[in-house]
């Protein structure tokens, strides 16, 4: 295929690896040796996740709506954490579901047994689904088989750390809720190969009981930077630093890096300060003071988009939302940058995008999200999401949906494709840098 070709289409290429699925997976370069530090990033549906989607998508309509939903809801699943309370008053009868993004491969136990677990920036533990699993769905780690797994007991310093814990017989348990499922584990310990990194008596949640259907079928690996999280528990291994490429779309081996450590990161990067929300230990917050679009700065009051750490409000990078969403007058301000810039081309919405056009958006040649001390000029593949079939391309950024109230600024993994993205939490800083994402 040309790169032109591909360039103009960003799902077709999920249909054509769907396709070529059922040819086999042998041709593809699945799972490959990982190296160093650094772990292969999968997007859920590519031709070498052990998930796909249940049905695929009968158009790339059908399949923008329902990235949205997901969006949707994971928007509504972050506020919920920023504001504190497990499950945001949101209008009645809307279902929280939400699928993991990107997952990794991760071995668990010794010998090593297999999962995919999904990554998620905004969540510090990691947990994953155990044998005798009440609801869970897909693959489990046997516990029982693994000679170096233990539970943690009710005295254990990290079970007064973990969310509701409970002491059930001897060993600490714990409830937590993840979108709109809950689920139940075992606090436990065990011997976790990341890449060619074995990190003895890492904490994980051992789940054992799950109602509701959001959770990632594998696992979850928290990369957020509160207490439990991976970096919480790797401090001299990793010093705090990791950094990821998150796959394009586009790119037909669909996968990208995880570099655990801080080696190894472009020169070209640049920084902004990462700001400590005490109150939300988990969120990587940055300043971002102001968005252009092309050469114009919009007119965003500044307090739309500051920082507050007792409201939450303010900007955060994640892993598992899609499109960014900002809070309603940063949102507006760009569209409407956006729909001047178009002139009188007729505009039209999809689903949540309210600035679609069936003609080339050439006035519009790139978004600049700018941050103290750091721009990140995104091309328009990082944000225009397009159809060739029916020749749309919108605007791939939404304010939050009606009904969340979202303080939040969400920069999400649509915008960071083709960027390396580093957290570095010793330094107080996230760095941004392009890169192509291969692996
Ligand atoms: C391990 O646990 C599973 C599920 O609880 C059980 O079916 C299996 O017999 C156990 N295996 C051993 C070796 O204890
Ligand atoms: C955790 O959930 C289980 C049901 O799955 C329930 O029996 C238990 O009381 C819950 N514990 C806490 C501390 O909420
Ligand atoms: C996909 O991976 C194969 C094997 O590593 C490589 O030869 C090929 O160039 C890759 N293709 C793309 C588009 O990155
Ligand atoms: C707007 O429409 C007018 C009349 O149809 C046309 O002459 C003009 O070129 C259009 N402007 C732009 C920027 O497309
Ligand atoms: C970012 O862009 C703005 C506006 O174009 C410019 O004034 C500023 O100096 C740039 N900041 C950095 C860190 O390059």
């Amino acid at each position: 295929m040309k790169t032109s070709t591909l360039r103009r289409c960003l799902l077709c290429l999920l249909l054509h690896v769907l396709v070529s699925l059922a040819q086999g997976l042998d041709s593809k370069p699945c799972h490959k040796q990982d190296h160093d530090s650094t772990i292969q990033i999968l997007h859920v549906h590519s031709p070498c996740s052990p998930f796909q989607p249940p049905s695929p998508p009968s158009s790339w309509e059908e399949s923008v709506l329902q990235m949205q939903s997901e969006d949707q809801a994971r928007l509504i699943y972050l506020s919920s954490l920023v504001a504190g309370k497990s499950i945001l008053p949101v209008a009645s009868g809307r279902q929280i579901i939400q699928s993991p993004t990107y997952i990794v491969m991760v071995k668990v136990g010794t010998p090593p047994q297999t999962m995919f677990m999904a990554m998620d920036t905004s969540n510090d533990a990691a947990w994953v689904p155990c044998s005798d699993c009440v609801g869970c769905a897909s693959a489990l780690f046997a516990a029982n088989k693994s000679t170096t797994f233990r539970t943690a007991g009710c005295q254990a310093p990290l079970c007064k750390q973990v969310p509701s814990s409970t002491c059930s017989g001897s060993s600490c348990s714990f409830n937590m809720t993840y979108g709109g499922s809950t689920l139940s584990a075992a606090l436990s310990f065990d011997t976790v190969t990341l890449a060619k990194d074995a990190v003895p008596g890492y904490a994980f949640g051992c789940v054992q009981r799950i109602t509701g259907s959001s959770l990632p079928p594998q696992g979850l690996l928290g990369l957020g930077r509160g207490p439990m999280s991976l970096l919480s528990q790797t401090p001299n291994l990793y010093q705090s630093t990791f950094s990821y490429c998150l796959p394009n779309f586009r790119s037909l081996n669909f996968s990208g890096s995880l570099k655990l450590g801080p080696t190894a990161q472009p020169k070209t990067i640049r920084f902004t300060p990462l700001l400590r929300n005490p109150r939300r230990s988990t969120f990587y917050y940055v300043n971002m003071i102001g968005i252009r679009v092309g050469r114009r700065v919009v007119n965003i009051l500044p307090s739309a988009l500051a920082f507050n750490p007792a409201t939450g409000a303010g900007t955060i990078f994640d892993s598992g939302t899609v499109f960014t969403r900002l809070v309603e007058p940063a949102y507006n301000a760009v569209r409407d940058e956006v729909r001047r810039r178009m002139g009188n081309a007729t505009v039209s919405s999809l689903g949540g995008f309210d600035t679609c056009y069936s003609v080339p958006m050439t006035a519009v040649p790139t978004v600049v999200f700018m941050f103290e001390g750091l721009n990140m000029t995104l091309a328009q593949d990082n944000f225009l999401i397009h159809s060739t079939a029916t020749k749309i391309t919108c605007l791939a950024m939404a304010a939050a949906p009606d009904g969340v109230n979202s303080v939040l600024n969400v920069i999400a993994s649509m915008q960071q494709q083709d960027h390396r993205i580093l957290f570095d939490v010793p330094n107080s800083r996230l760095g941004v840098a392009r890169e192509l994402c291969t692996y």
